[in-house]
């Protein structure tokens, strides 16, 4: 399963390995983390990213740390640091926050407490996935079911799939739950400017699957939706406040603005680890990660001789804004898709859920 399902893994020496996701889909190569500094470098470069797969590297960069130094007081300034790495993604917060809880009261060996637990929060993710895939897809055969169709057209935004939560993802996980029980299926996959990850990633990996999909610029999914051409509108987050606003890549929005004008579902796909009961007002109070500007303006592709190259595609000196995320209002969610079912975007539902 190493590197094909999952976007991690531990490796014989005891260290983590991950995919390069800077590298795809034009290189597939490794990197081997073996510090907690490391693993605050694989997540602020975006080596690893998508909001469970950092917090599966935040909970093994705690890991890492307690291999280099069972010092406590270092563990705890490791643990900070790189709960700190990037802001709007809450899972890292969540598994290192974990991570800590688990260290500071254990009593027994400190490395060994530390490497089950991290490996326990992956695997427990993996477990939240395969059940997100189950309730997404009834879903969409339900929404097949009702309007007498036999195949179903699906529009997803970034990356949601195994690249981002083990083994699964997240929104992608019904597309692949569909794929295993033989719905005809159709994925709408946006670019994702600036960084391009699903145009780079959820069509490698859909392509892995053979699972039948189409880029989009990302300007053209309102069109398509006009058209009658979507049936479904499925996304992940970054993170989810208590009355439901859901913080997922920027341009998220804008998509889930169109879906209402043109009576689409529009669903949000998150495993628990992914809501922040602490905010209350998502628009107001989710902290919003700015990127270099750099990322706007220079694009990655192959050169005409086939190697990996970067080009700018601006006025030099011309200035750009790189907001890493946006807020959809609770009021433009349909539901989100949870490992333990299906609820409604506010605070009574939420908590009925998942406090209850
Ligand atoms: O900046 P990224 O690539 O880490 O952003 C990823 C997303 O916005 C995903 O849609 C989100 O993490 C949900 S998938 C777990």
């Amino acid at each position: 399963m190493n590197g094909k399902y999952r976007a991690l893994w531990l490796n014989e020496d005891g260290y983590v390995e991950v995919i390069d996701q800077t590298k795809l889909p034009f290189e597939e190569e490794t990197v081997i983390l073996k510090s907690a500094d490391d693993a605050i470098v694989a997540i602020k470069d975006m080596i690893v990213r998508g909001a469970g797969v950092i917090g599966n590297i935040g909970a093994l960069g705690v890991y890492l740390a307690v291999k280099e130094n069972s010092d406590l007081k270092y563990i705890i300034k490791k643990s900070k640091e790189i709960r700190e790495s990037r802001p709007t993604a809450v899972n890292l917060m969540w598994a290192v926050d974990i991570m800590l809880e688990t260290l500071l009261n254990c009593e027994g060996d400190l490395l060994e407490t530390a490497k089950k637990e991290a490996i326990k929060i992956c695997d427990e993710d993996s477990e939240r996935s395969s059940q997100i895939a189950k309730y997404g897809c009834d879903i969409f055969e339900q929404i097949m079911k009702e309007k007498g169709k036999k195949s179903i057209n699906v529009l997803t935004h970034c990356n949601a799939g195994w690249l981002a939560i083990v083994d699964d993802g997240s929104a992608l996980a019904p597309i692949y739950e569909a794929k295993r029980r033989g719905v005809d299926i159709h994925v709408y996959v946006d670019e994702t400017r600036p960084r391009n990850q699903g145009a780079n990633l959820t069509s490698w990996e859909l392509g892995q699957d053979e699972i039948n999909h189409t880029i989009i610029p990302d300007n053209t999914g309102g069109y398509l939706m006009q058209q009658g051409l979507v049936d479904v509108c499925i996304v992940g987050a970054d993170r989810v406040s208590a009355n439901g606003d859901v913080a997922n890549k920027i341009g998220t929005y804008l998509k889930a603005l169109a879906a209402n004008d043109n009576n689409i579902p529009f669903y949000v796909a998150i495993p628990e680890g992914t809501l922040d009961f602490e905010i209350k007002d998502g628009v107001k109070d989710i902290p919003i990660e700015t990127r270099s500007e750099d990322e706007v303006k220079y694009i990655r592709g192959l050169n005409k001789e086939g190697k990996v190259d970067e080009l700018l595609i601006t006025p030099k000196g011309a200035k750009a804004v790189n907001y890493g995320f946006d807020i959809t209002p609770a009021r433009l969610v349909t539901g989100l898709i949870t490992e333990k079912g299906v609820c409604k975007t506010n605070e009574e539902d939420i908590y009925k859920m998942f406090r209850a």
